[in-house]
C-alpha cells in the first residue's frame, strides 16, 4: 500500500449535501482531505462546511462529471442519483465508491431484494407487482407491506396493509409486496468493507420507532439483546455486504422476531442514521470509517467505549421557517448530552434538524436522559404551517 500522501490526502467528492454529507466533511477535514459537495440547495449543510459546493441536482450529468473529475474519489450520502453518468465515469477510470453498479441495484428496492434472495440472505418473502389490483394483493395474502421500488425514505414509500379492507391505502407507484414481519425489535448493523475485501462491523443497535411515524425515535447502542443474537446479527449483516461486494460503510437494517429469528429489511449503501452515536461512542466513527474505506486506507477499530442513546431532533409539526431552538441550554446542562445541529436554515414539520447523543455508563440512564432531552428541545419555525 502506498504510504506517502501529498496533502490533501484525498480530494473527496460527495453527492448530496445533507447532514450525512456534513458529518462526512467534518471527518474528512480531520483526516487532511478536502471535499466538494454537489447539492441543489445553495449553502446546504455539507456545503457550508466543505467550503466548495457545486449547486446542481443529482441527475445533472454535466455537473456530476465536473464533481467527479475534480476529485480523487467520489461517494454519496443518498441513493436517489442518476447512475448512468456515474457508470460512464467509473468505466473511464474515475474512482467512485460504493460502485455505481451496486448503487443501481440497491436504489431499486426490488433488485436489492432479488440480490438478497439470490445470496440466501434471510429476508421477508416478496413478489414484484406489475399490475396493482385487489386480486394480486389478496393472492399474496395479508398482512403485507407494499414498497415503492424507488425514491422512498423515512417510511415514505412504504404502506403496511393489514387486511383486504386496507387495499385503498396502497401506493399507486411501481412497487413490490412483501410479507409483514411481526418484529419484536428493529436492529441495525453498520458494516465497513474495503477494496481488499477486509470488513468489520459495529456493535448492533436497536432502533425504536414512534407509533405512526417512521422516523427513528430513540436508538440504543448497544442493543439490549442476547449476545448470541447480536453475534448472529453481525454475521448476517457482514454476509450481506460481502454478497454485495460493497466498498464503504453500509447500514444493514434487520428485524428480530419474538422467537429470535433475524432477517434483513434493507441495506443503505452509505453512512446511516443508526450510526450517529459512533461519533462520540466509538474509537472510529462511521464517517471516518467510510472515508478510510472509500479512499483505500485501513479500517479503524469499531470498538464502542461507552453505551449511548441517540435521538433525532425533528422540526415542530405545526410551524416552519427560520428555526428557533428552545431548551438547548437546559439539555446541555445534563451530563453526557452532545447536541448536533445541522445548519439547515429552514425547519418544516418533522424535518431532521439535528440529533443528540447521550453517553452514560448505564444504557438505561442514557435512555432516560435522551427522553428528557426529547421533552426539553423543540425546534420551531417562525411561521405557522
Ligand atoms: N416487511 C415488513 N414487516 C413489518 N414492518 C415493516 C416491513 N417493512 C418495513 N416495515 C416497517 O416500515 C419501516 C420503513 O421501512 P423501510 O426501512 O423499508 O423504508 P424506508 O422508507 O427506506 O425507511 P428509512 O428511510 O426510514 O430507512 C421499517 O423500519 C419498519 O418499521
Ligand atoms: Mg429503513
Amino acid at each position: 500500500m502506498k504510504d506517502q500522501f501529498p496533502v490533501p490526502v484525498a480530494r473527496v467528492g460527495i453527492i448530496g449535501g445533507g447532514q450525512l454529507g456534513r458529518m462526512l466533511v467534518a471527518a474528512a477535514k480531520r483526516l487532511g482531505c478536502t471535499c466538494v459537495v454537489l447539492d441543489p440547495l445553495p449553502r446546504c449543510p455539507a456545503g457550508q462546511l466543505a467550503g466548495r459546493q457545486i449547486v446542481a441536482t443529482y441527475d445533472d450529468a454535466d455537473k456530476v462529471r465536473e464533481l467527479v473529475e475534480a476529485c480523487d474519489v467520489t461517494t454519496f450520502e443518498l441513493e436517489a442519483i442518476d447512475t448512468a453518468v456515474l457508470k460512464e465515469l467509473a468505466n473511464s477510470g474515475h474512482r467512485i465508491r460504493p460502485t455505481p453498479d451496486l448503487l443501481a441495484i440497491i436504489q431499486d428496492k426490488l433488485t436489492q431484494k432479488e440480490l438478497l434472495r439470490d445470496a440466501n440472505i434471510a429476508t421477508a418473502e416478496f413478489v414484484g407487482v406489475d399490475q396493482i389490483s385487489p386480486e394480486v394483493f389478496a393472492e399474496f395474502g395479508y398482512p403485507l407491506v407494499q414498497k415503492a421500488r424507488r425514491g422512498g425514505y423515512d417510511g415514505r414509500g412504504v404502506a403496511i396493509l393489514h387486511a383486504a379492507s386496507d387495499f385503498d391505502k396502497h401506493l399507486p407507484v411501481p412497487s413490490y409486496i412483501e410479507r409483514f414481519v411481526p418484529a419484536e425489535k428493529e436492529l441495525a448493523v453498520l458494516v465497513a468493507r474495503g477494496d481488499d475485501g477486509v470488513s468489520c462491523c459495529y456493535p448492533v443497535v436497536e432502533m425504536d420507532f414512534r407509533e405512526g411515524e417512521n422516523v427513528l425515535d430513540i436508538l440504543l447502542a448497544p442493543a439490549e439483546i442476547d449476545p448470541s443474537v447480536a453475534e448472529a446479527a453481525q454475521v448476517l449483516a457482514t454476509r450481506t455486504i460481502e454478497a454485495m461486494q460493497g466498498v464503504g460503510v453500509f447500514g444493514v437494517e434487520l428485524f428480530l422476531t419474538a422467537d429470535g429469528e433475524l432477517s434483513v429489511n434493507e441495506v443503505a449503501p452509505r453512512t446511516h442514521n443508526s450510526g450517529h452515536h459512533t461519533i462520540e461512542a466509538c474509537i472510529t466513527d462511521q464517517f471516518e470509517q467510510h472515508l478510510r474505506a472509500v479512499i483505500g486506507l485501513p479500517l479503524g477499530s469499531t470498538e464502542q467505549l461507552s453505551p449511548a442513546a441517540m435521538l433525532n431532533l425533528l422540526g415542530d409539526p405545526d410551524s416552519q421557517g427560520h428555526p428557533v431552538v428552545s431548551g438547548l441550554a437546559a439539555a446541555l446542562s445534563i451530563p453526557g448530552v452532545c447536541v448536533h445541529l445541522y445548519g439547515k436554515d429552514k425547519t418544516t414539520p418533522y424535518r431532521k434538524m439535528g440529533h443528540v447523543t447521550v453517553l452514560d455508563r448505564d444504557i438505561h440512564a442514557a435512555r432516560d436522559k435522551a427522553e428528557q432531552v426529547r421533552e426539553l428541545i423543540t425546534i420551531t419555525g417562525e411561521e405557522a404551517s
